[in-house]
């Protein structure tokens, strides 16, 4: 049994469902605090000095010396399997050249395909097990993996399979998604249709059979995949049970926050460039908002109308986007940061962001993404004092303990 005491305050959002509206920024705040975990569940929480029952026969016990301690954190979108890097768009981007001008001239997605295709599951496991290790010290403790710069049956399949040894090899749970419908792949260059007949026929019926998927997504933008081609891919995931989530809106607004809304999707992502009706559809389809602020600055966009999405009712989860292209960064803290300036949602709307509505958003509601009796104990422990501090010390790794399934793994 593990014993964490001395608790300056445990802040958590509480329930297993989705946190919109005013609920978003509902957190419960337990003052001087302490936590019981067995077998790795929370066993029992107690306030104001008291401790849990039982809590002296914890044999290993963490004093927190009287910091913020919350749920770890969940990082509801990333692209984390991928061959080389692209840093190389950076002068064209600077020279103005926007991120679909890079795309249709073969680069952007399409490069990363080339170095995907060219590294063995091997190689992209070794560096893809970095990428976690980097995030598991930054408070991360469930990572949504895509799959996406493959874009043919055995590539697809290989990253798909990388997301799978990850979860067996790693501490961090992964939840898997299929993102074949990332990009045209060049050999189905002007034949889209055929692409996704492709990936509807031949591919989801092995990824359902072997179980390598949780969720299917779609690129749904301009110049890439428009709104029947999205739809036709998301109902193939999910007559074969895999749940829907949908790239929407990052630059043009094209129907698919629409369409999410229409398929019931669990998520809709980005909503750079979200309307009015966009939204209206997701709140009626009770679709979450995964928020991707880092990617909106490094695009150099503008910020997802957050605060509209929460007085919509719409419940808003906030993710890194982590890719070789359009965000280069995996710092989920920094995205919280972002947050609540950009976004301008409080510190409580940024927890529930990153903990309840990012489970609800990998399904994973029933397990994680609160701290409350029966949940896994997957914990952060902060060099911080309360929410307000971690927002605001933007660019910091705060993370000073981190426990993944009641084991320390950060110290
Ligand atoms: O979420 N927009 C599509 N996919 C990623 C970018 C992938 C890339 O540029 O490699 C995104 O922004
Ligand atoms: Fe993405």
């Amino acid at each position: 049994m593990l014993l964490i005491k001395n608790i300056g305050t445990l802040q958590t959002p509480v329930g297993s469902f989705k946190h919109g509206g005013e609920k978003q920024g509902e957190n419960v705040k337990l003052n001087n605090a302490a936590l019981l975990i067995e077998g790795g569940v929370i066993k029992a929480i107690t306030c104001d000095g008291k401790l849990p029952e039982g809590a002296d026969k914890a044999d290993q016990v963490i004093d927190a010396q009287g910091k913020l301690v919350t749920p770890g954190l969940i990082d509801c979108h990333t692209h984390m399997v991928f061959g080389g890097y692209r840093q190389g768009e950076i002068p064209l981007k600077l020279r103005g050249a926007g991120y679909l001008d890079i795309l249709r001239a073969g680069g952007g997605i399409l490069d990363t395909v080339g170095k995907t295709r060219a590294a063995t599951e091997d190689e992209l496991f070794e560096k893809s097990m970095g990428f976690l290790n980097e995030m598991l010290d930054l408070g991360v403790t469930t990572v949504e993996s895509k799959s996406g710069y493959g874009l043919d049956k055995e590539n697809e399949l290989k990253q798909l399979r990388v997301n799978k040894r990850l979860n067996e090899a790693h501490k961090i749970d992964i939840v898997s998604t299929f993102l074949g419908a990332h990009a045209i792949p060049e050999e189905y260059k002007g034949k889209a249709d055929e692409y996704i007949d492709m990936l509807c026929d031949e591919l989801l019926p092995v990824i359902a059979e072997e179980k390598l998927a949780d969720f299917v997504d779609v690129f749904c933008e301009d110049s890439v995949f428009d709104v029947p081609q999205s739809r036709k891919m998301l109902q193939a995931g999910q007559k074969l049970g895999l749940r829907a989530r949908i790239h929407a809106d990052e630059i043009e607004e094209i129907g698919g926050a629409s369409l999410s809304g229409e398929v019931e999707a669990v998520s809709a992502e980005h909503l750079i460039a979200t309307g009015e009706t966009g939204m209206a559809a997701m709140a009626k389809g009770g679709v979450i908002a995964d928020l991707l602020p880092a990617t909106s600055f490094y695009l150099n966009k503008t910020f997802a109308p957050a605060r509209r999405m929460i007085e919509l009712g719409i419940p808003v989860a906030i993710a890194s986007d982590f890719n070789p292209g359009s965000c280069p960064s995996l710092n989920l803290q920094l995205a919280m940061s972002m947050g609540y300036i950009k976004y301008r949602m409080t510190p409580e709307e940024v927890l529930s962001a990153v903990t309840i509505n990012a489970a609800c958003s990998v399904g994973m509601e029933d397990k994680i993404g609160t701290l409350e009796e029966g949940k896994q104990a997957d914990i952060v422990i902060w060099d911080a004092p309360d929410m307000e501090m971690l927002v605001y010390r933007f660019g910091s790794n705060l993370a000073k303990t981190v426990i993944k399934n009641g084991e320390v793994v950060k110290a």
